[in-house]
């Protein structure tokens, strides 16, 4: 890689970031264009974010990836938010352009185009999404703007999840649940759908979120996580004959679309995959 005065300088603003694998996908997809621009990880503390974002915007850091803890605050400091951002409240992806920054949130879109990668369609379709924080904000309005007849939202903490309902009830017709095992079964047989946006399956010693031998036949099957690429939930829908999909695909599209943002170009989404694929489960 060569250097210059001219090169582009794009990144990431977290706490932490250092496990983030933006700047390898981000830098591979770069390259694989040609573009010559670099994309660096920046770890912001959070009573420095209004600074480190001034500081973005008057270096001409061309564009930056937000991440834990600073989505929503981010929506508050930027100068023009886009729709998706706006609705939900959260920033991932910031355009500088000149000094004014814009505001979008790609993780609903990432999300849609990874389920459309998988032939995957939702019109019409009946959802069951578990979870009600961050995540479960982006997929369930995603669900609904894909298209889905209706989503059954179910948490653990209901005040969350009816809190949740109240956002994406605006967007379609939307109810929620407690997590109680008697609830999710008969959801579970409703639904064409099952999404899992909560953190359980990521460790393993974490427990069922529900009774996984009651996931009923054929169904499709998403978890946001990605690592492992397999989690308990997903290993037993593919047992049961259902259609799995875990979240790297999220992870890479919402990329691609942060990429398309800045460069007006299609993401080489092949060589982003290829590349996170790798370091993951290499
Ligand atoms: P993110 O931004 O990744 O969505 P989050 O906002 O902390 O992270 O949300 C985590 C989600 O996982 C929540 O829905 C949480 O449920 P609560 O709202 O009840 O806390 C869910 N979650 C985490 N650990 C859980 C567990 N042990 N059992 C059930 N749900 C859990």
């Amino acid at each position: 890689m060569k250097l210059t005065g001219k090169t582009a300088v794009y990144g990431i603003i977290g706490h932490p970031v250092k496990h983030s694998l933006s700047p390898l996908m981000q830098t591979a997809a770069f390259e694989a264009l040609g573009i010559d621009a670099v994309y660096v990880p920046f770890n912001l503390a959070p009573q420095n974010l209004k600074e480190g974002i001034e500081g973005l915007r008057v270096l001409g850091v061309k564009g930056f990836n937000v991440t834990v803890p600073h989505k929503e605050q981010v929506a508050e400091l930027v100068d023009f938010l886009e729709g998706d951002a706006e609705f939900l409240g959260a920033v991932n992806t910031v355009k500088n352009e000149e000094g004014q920054l814009t505001g979008y949130n790609t993780d609903a879109e990432g999300f849609l185009r990874s389920l459309l990668e998988e032939g995957v369609e939702l019109e019409g379709k009946k959802a069951l999404m578990f979870g009600a924080g961050g995540a479960a904000r982006a997929v369930g309005y995603a669900l609904l703007k894909g298209g889905v007849k209706f989503l059954h939202v179910v948490n653990r903490s209901f005040p969350k999840a009816k809190a949740l309902g109240e956002l994406l009830s605006r967007r379609g017709n939307v109810l929620v649940y407690p997590l109680r095992d008697s609830v999710v079964e008969t959801l579970l047989d409703e639904a064409d759908i099952i999404v899992n946006t909560t953190s359980l399956g990521l460790h393993p010693q974490d427990p069922q979120l529900f009774d996984y031998s009651k996931i009923p036949e054929e169904k499709v099957v998403v978890d946001i996580i990605y690592n492992p690429p397999l989690t308990p939930l997903l290993k037993a829908a593919k047992e049961r004959g259902c259609k799995v999909i875990n979240g790297l695909g999220m992870l890479i599209h919402q990329g691609a679309v942060a990429f398309e943002i800045w460069t007006g170009q299609k993401a080489p989404v092949k060589v982003m995959r290829e590349v996170l694929e790798g370091e993951l489960y290499g």
